[in-house]
């Protein structure tokens, strides 16, 4: 049988407090990526609320869908397959991607496919280049700091990974001691560019030979920081305190990713997650791999944080390899990559 040119996937992305919807070609072309964010609603609590964020995706999800066939100018009747993060993340919020997922793929007689969240986060990266094998992607999210090898499509080997806070976590935190607004990360990120990396915060490395992080001694010497300049009274320079604790946070992340990039041989370094939208972190990598000449592939910003279309990519690989899932799919908060 001849093999259809176009394969259409209908992702869905509901992990946490984005609701999206994104319809993708072959895996590569994105002919919609519609993100509905619940950013402003969490913003006064400080943190995503979950049972706030479970009601949000119901309330949302068939808008976004529909907005999202709109916007590729396709129907139900085009799409190949239903692609959804199955984990990890918010299990209410995860529960009403997957549910809708069910339902379409029920309903229209396709495939359904679920994607773990971060598998996602690395994909996000083909829309830029096609992928060379061996290759080592350094995941820094919310919820996740991981440096992953690949060999293949579709095959995951966690070298190193964080064994307390997550570095966008990290941000998160230390934003918030600096009474900065939820999310953090972005308001470090432009404070740091205002300041000067020179309080000497730690950088741990650990054991010589492990890929492993850890941020929490950072985020308690930045706080401890804060808080005795606090007691005594004294004012703090919030753009040196961000430029310092980014620098900490960088200089371990780079210097790791670069060590295993070698150790490896892999042919290109990828950058995923949240975190990598951090434009000091974007040109110290490039920097760093430049001097390396290895090949480093980032996304571009708006698919750096949660959006459907790397759900979608990265479906479009099990798609591939027949790696379809049953109508008793459910969600899995805590789903590992490997
Ligand atoms: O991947 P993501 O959207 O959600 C998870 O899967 O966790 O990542 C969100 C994280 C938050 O911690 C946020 O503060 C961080 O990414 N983030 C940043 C930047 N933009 C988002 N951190 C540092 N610099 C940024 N520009
Ligand atoms: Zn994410």
């Amino acid at each position: 049988m001849k093999q259809k040119e176009s394969i259409k996937i209908l992702g869905i992305e509901t992990s946490c407090d984005e609701t999206s919807v994104a319809i993708v070609e072959n895996g590569v072309r994105i002919l919609s990526n519609i993100v509905s964010s619940q950013m402003e609603i969490h913003k006064r609590f400080g943190g995503v609320v979950p049972e706030v964020a479970s009601r949000r995706h119901v309330e949302h999800i068939t808008l976004v869908i529909e907005e999202a066939l709109e916007e590729a100018k396709v129907t139900m009747a085009d799409i190949d397959a239903i692609a959804v993060t199955k984990g990890p993340g918010l299990v209410g919020a995860l529960l009403i991607g997957v549910a809708a997922a069910k339902a379409i793929a029920f309903a229209h007689g396709i495939p359904l496919i679920g994607v773990h969240h971060i598998a996602g986060h690395i994909y996000a990266n083909r829309f830029v280049q096609e992928f060379a094998f061996p290759l080592l992607t350094l995941v820094v999210s919310g919820g996740h700091t991981e440096l992953v090898l690949m060999k293949e499509h579709g095959e995951y080997e966690i070298l190193g990974e964080t064994r307390d806070d997550a570095a966008g976590e990290a941000y998160d935190k230390v934003a918030r001691a600096l009474q900065l607004p939820y999310p953090g990360g972005p308001h470090i990120d432009r404070l740091a560019q205002q300041g000067e990396a020179s309080i000497p915060f730690p950088r741990a490395w650990l054991e010589a030979d492990t890929y492993d992080f850890s941020f929490s001694g950072l985020k308690s010497a930045v706080l401890n920081y804060v808080h005795n300049h606090e007691q005594k009274g004294t004012s703090v320079v919030i753009e040196d305190v961000a430029a310092s604790f980014q620098q900490s946070v960088i200089d371990v992340l780079v210097g790791k990713t670069l060590r295993a990039a070698h150790e490896y041989g892999v042919k290109q370094v990828l950058l995923a997650g949240g975190v990598a939208a951090n434009q000091a972190l974007r040109q110290q990598l490039t920097l760093a791999c430049a001097e390396k000449s290895i090949p480093l592939v980032i996304p571009p910003f708006s698919l750096c944080t949660d959006n459907a279309a790397m759900i979608a990519g990265a479906g479009y690989i099990s798609f591939q390899k027949g790696r379809k899932d049953s109508m008793s799919l459910n969600a899995y908060p805590g789903l590992e990559l490997s």
